[in-house]
């Protein structure tokens, strides 16, 4: 075996690296896996004791002499490879990429969900295209209340575009499975004049937690925090009363913008709040059409629009840029 190493020895030595035979060729050849050193090494251990005595060093030997050559030649190929960089020509020009980015209330219903996902609430969504039941009649909107004045419809025969999502409400409720803590966003319609503050359509999440002793505090406490995650440490909330037919007591949330700067003065109208969301409590009506029984099951809802919430972070004054899909406006939303 000693006379079968030093002929590969000697092959090493001479082994000459150019186009076809590089660092890469000669590592596989003799020090991979299933190279002829590797497999010398293997042939070693069956070798009887007295030779194994001088082999051993002369293998070593080999195996340094191998690695070496291989390292010096691999560090070659690399300078050499930065050396065809620099001969590249970077005058040339680049080819034009565009990202793509997500769409801003994507951005924001998705952050939404990620801050009631982790206080336990599920996804749940419903069809935009309603009953009157199911958009009105379940949420105790009596026939011909002027409550229904607030929420301007678009008819389709008998059927109606939902105007909020609190028809899922009544979807998920009447599937009588309880407790229920569900945040369902969506598409929404109202027949109103187009501007810049309103469109015909918009998007909405609604919330709603009912369990055997949900509380208001529960629901104060549910939107603070939704608040701190959303609007940043700190922000302060005030709820002041409402009235919506599905909720009783029902509030809006507002959070404080400040009144020193123009643009705030501008948003809030002068009063330093900014309107946030409709919330309350889920009225023993609406409990009752959906076979809940409110003598044993409490619970809140809380509604919101997306769009504006996505104006308000950021900054954007017009609703209608929220539809038009100018490329020249979403790319800024790349990386985001
Ligand atoms: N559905 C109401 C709206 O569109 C918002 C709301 C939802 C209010 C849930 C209270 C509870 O204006």
């Amino acid at each position: 075996m000693i006379a079968k190493v030093a002929n590969i020895k000697s092959e090493v030595e001479a082994y000459v690296f150019d186009e076809n035979q590089k660092a890469e060729t000669f590592r596989l050849l003799y020090l991979s896996k299933k190279g002829i050193i590797t497999e010398l090494f293997e042939e070693f251990k069956k070798a009887p004791v007295e030779e194994k005595r001088t082999l051993g060093g002369v293998l070593n030997g080999l195996k340094q002499l191998a690695e070496a050559k291989y390292q010096e030649q691999k560090e070659k190929e690399s300078e050499n490879s930065e050396g065809d960089l620099v001969a590249h020509d970077i005058t040339l020009p680049v080819y034009q990429t565009n990202e793509g980015a997500l769409h801003p209330l994507r951005i924001v219903e998705d952050r939404l969900l990620e801050i009631f996902y982790s206080l336990g609430f599920d996804l749940s969504e419903g069809p935009e295209i309603e009953d009157d039941y199911h958009n009105f009649g379940a949420l105790n909107f009596a026939e011909d209340h002027p409550a229904r004045d607030m929420q301007d419809t678009f008819f389709i025969t008998e059927h109606v575009l939902r105007t909020h999502t609190s028809s899922v409400q009544v979807r998920e409720m009447e599937k009588g499975k309880l407790p229920l803590r569900l945040v369902m966003p969506g598409r929404v319609y109202r027949n109103e004049a187009v501007s810049s503050r309103s469109n015909c359509f918009f998007h909405q999440i609604e919330g709603l937690y009912i369990d055997k002793g949900v509380s208001f505090a529960d629901l104060k406490q549910t939107l603070y925090y939704f608040v701190q995650q959303f609007f940043g440490e700190g922000t302060k909330v005030r709820f002041r009363s409402s009235y919506f037919p599905f909720t009783e007591p029902s509030a809006e949330m507002d959070i404080w913008a400040g009144v020193d700067t123009e643009e705030n003065r501008r948003l809030t109208k002068g009063t330093g709040w900014l309107e946030v969301l409709g919330c309350g409590m889920v009225h023993p009506n609406v409990l009752k059409s959906c076979d809940i029984d409110p003598s044993i099951y409490t619970g809140f809802a809380f509604g919101m629009g997306i769009d504006r919430i996505t104006m308000l972070k950021y900054g954007i004054t017009d609703i209608r840029d929220l539809f038009v899909n100018d490329v020249r406006m979403l790319k800024q939303f790349a990386g985001i």
